[in-house]
């Protein structure tokens, strides 16, 4: 959509853009210190709104777009019900756009569509209710999820301009979106009408440009983007983040109980997929799946690499699942089992968006596999993690429960068959005894020592449960438990933008452009097992196969659970470094206090050996600060938490 700002505003906000990205930065700390490496003493993870593990259930977009209706719906939830999946887990029944008529004039009061959702035409003062829809799906045991946008108006006012189910009458009373009215809908939809869930879009903020074909033609009220899609430098992160806390703030006090999910819907954009963490419960990482295999690269792209990101209560969100649809149908099972899987993997949401009342029992089955979910929902949620990574074959390894039991992909993403060789060393198991490896989808178990080669079929991904000798009996690797981790601070300044995203032909603009051009920040960003820009551990020559790599200005939060005695590292700056000028220091902190610190270490430099006794702390924090004498422009260093582990006593495992 054409952007028709006046020069005027653009310089303005040209002159403006270093203060917004000022205020972009910090507003990024959850909680704002003085000094944001400051150690907390207490576990800043997000607390609001319950997703222990990641959503389940069903959703009605894919299935249906705005042509959806009360049958559709409480046919899905029957389904669910019926065929077992509810037991499973696949509980939360989401409406999507669509379902809305308008905002009432005078109280503002949002009127449902009844033509379409007849339980809702309860009359009386509020006219019509969706506390009957409600009802029933808690009544067969299920959880109800709505829909809205975080603007004005919704994603269908732009782009599903066909739609007999759009809102109706009055400019006014077409703003269905929660722009001005957060605190009165949101007490509607989850204290009158007992909604559960909410998914948050954000067209309102993107796609009503003033001056716009769009906004003349249709008459809106025309809103300068705070999202500019084709600009992360020009969009507004700060303000678009403080719209969702907002409504966040109003879901606390609406739900004291906790008992919501807050679902942050802004593709990835507006460095989401860095603050998301801290306000909802899943955040989508990218723009919506379509039924196209390379369509489901970039979504799953888009989030793997953010394993520390996640965890109980906060998952990256991929977009809910094609499977029922074109490239994912019943007649290609490899690919079907391949999204499936891999969603599991990296604990996305599992939301099925297909018409449930007319699927193939061939695709239920493949939702039913229990041994793919419960790994998916393994309490312990520790996201996969890419152990080996190209753009041919990818290895994600997953750590379940106690740290003791593994999951493992095998991914082919090409066309043509793929040589794969599974190493013991990337399930950080021992190479010289023997590993047993259980297909999760045939169910046949095999036994392998040092290496196992495979060949996988064009699109295929095998999953195994595996269980061997750790190479830490005594202990675990950081990057074996991302779920016990919180990315406090990051290090990063200006938000980049992530490269490594497979790029498809986006099936909106087809190939009427340049190129495909991405624009999810986070670049630069913590990972398990590579440095921020996805090169390998390395200090002055000495490789790690494990390891947290970061930016300096960071600092991470561990939750000490298992109760283990000692923190163990080899800490250096990283050989990919940019800046080899910087000196930087590595302190870690228990429950606040100052356990053990690193001399300043340059490039060049051998790794040192940092050894802290955390017996009895509770949150452990990781911080690497760069010496202050070094001019603020230069870029952060590159460093590397080298073989980082947590164990259970000081000679453990090594
Ligand atoms: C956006 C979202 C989709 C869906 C539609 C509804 O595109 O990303 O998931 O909710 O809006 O219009």
């Amino acid at each position: 959509m054409a952007n028709s700002r006046s020069s005027k505003t653009n310089r303005v906000r040209r002159q403006l853009l270093p203060v917004l990205l000022a205020t972009a930065m910090v507003s990024v700390i959850p909680h704002v210190h003085a000094d944001p490496l400051a150690p907390a003493g207490r576990w800043e993870g997000k607390a609001g709104g319950s997703a222990s593990t990641p959503p389940m259930g069903w959703n009605s977009w894919n299935a249906f777009r705005t042509e959806v209706d009360e049958d559709k719906v409480m046919g899905a939830a029957r389904v669910l019900v019926d065929s077992g999946l509810a037991r499973l887990g696949y509980t939360h029944v989401n409406l999507d756009d669509g379902w809305w008529l308008k905002r009432r004039a005078g109280d503002g009061r949002l009127q449902i569509r009844t033509g379409i959702f007849p339980s809702a035409a309860t009359g009386g003062p509020e006219g019509t209710s969706f506390k009957p829809f409600t009802d029933k799906l808690h009544a067969m045991g299920l959880k109800a999820g709505i829909y809205t946008d975080i603007g004005r108006n919704a994603c269908s006012q732009a782009y599903d301009l066909h739609s007999p189910n759009l809102p109706q009458g009055t400019t006014a009373e077409r703003e269905v979106g929660l722009e001005g009215h957060v605190a009165q809908d949101i007490d509607l939809y989850f204290k009158q009408w007992g909604f559960d869930y909410i998914k948050i879009d954000a067209c309102g903020l993107a796609d009503f440009v003033p001056g716009s074909d769009l906004v003349k033609q249709q008459n809106y009220r025309g809103q300068a983007p705070l999202i500019e899609r084709g600009s992360i430098n020009r969009t507004d992160i700060g303000a678009v983040r403080r719209r969702y806390e907002e409504v966040a703030a109003a879901l606390k006090a609406a739900r004291p109980a906790n008992d919501y999910v807050l679902s942050i819907c802004a593709w990835g954009m507006a460095n989401v997929r860095s603050w998301g963490k801290d306000v909802g419960n899943l955040w989508r990482t990218s723009s919506d799946i379509t039924p196209s295999w390379t369509s489901m690269l970039h979504n799953f792209d888009s989030a793997a690499k953010r394993a520390l990101y996640a965890g109980p209560g906060h998952w990256n969100d991929p977009d809910i699942l094609h499977i029922g649809h074109e490239a994912f149908d019943a007649s290609h099972p490899v690919e079907v089992r391949s999204h499936f899987s891999l969603w599991a993997m990296i604990n996305a949401p599992l939301l099925v968006s297909y018409d449930l009342r007319n699927g193939p029992a061939s695709l239920l089955a493949v939702l039913g596999n229990a041994d793919v979910v419960g790994l998916n929902q393994d309490k312990a949620g520790h996201q996969g993690v890419v152990a080996y990574d190209s753009d041919d074959a990818q290895i994600i390894v997953k750590t379940l429960g106690d740290g003791r039991r593994k999951a493992v992909a095998l991914f082919n993403r090409g066309a043509t068959p793929a040589p794969v060789t599974l190493l013991a060393r990337h399930l950080k198991l021992s190479d010289s005894a023997p590993v047993l490896l259980r297909d999760l989808w045939s169910k046949q178990s095999s036994t392998f020592t040092g290496e196992k080669a495979f060949t996988l079929a064009p699109h295929e991904t095998l999953v195994f449960e595996a269980t061997g000798k750790r190479q830490l009996e005594n202990g675990v690797y950081l990057s074996e438990i991302p779920g016990a981790i919180n990315v406090a601070v990051d290090g990063t300044r200006q938000p980049q933008l992530d490269p490594t995203i497979h790029r498809m032909i986006d099936p909106w603009s087809s190939t009427r452009s340049g190129g495909s051009r991405p624009q999810y920040a986070g670049w630069g960003g913590a990972q398990a097992d590579a440095t921020p820009y996805g090169q390998a551990l390395q200090v002055a020559g000495q490789g790690f196969g494990s390891g947290i790599g970061i930016l300096s200005g960071s600092r991470l939060q561990v939750r000490n659970d298992a109760g283990h005695t000692q923190l163990i590292a080899a800490v250096g700056v990283d050989d990919s470094t940019e800046n080899t000028r910087k000196p930087v220091r590595f302190r870690v902190y228990g429950d606040g206090r100052l356990l053990a610190e690193s001399p300043a270490m340059a490039f060049g430099g051998k790794a040192h050996r940092l050894k802290a006794n955390i017996r009895g702390v509770k949150v452990i924090e990781l911080v690497v600060r760069g010496s202050a004498s070094a001019s603020g422009e230069a870029p952060p260093v590159v460093t590397t938490w080298g073989d980082v582990q947590l164990v259970r006593d000081a000679g453990g495992g090594r």
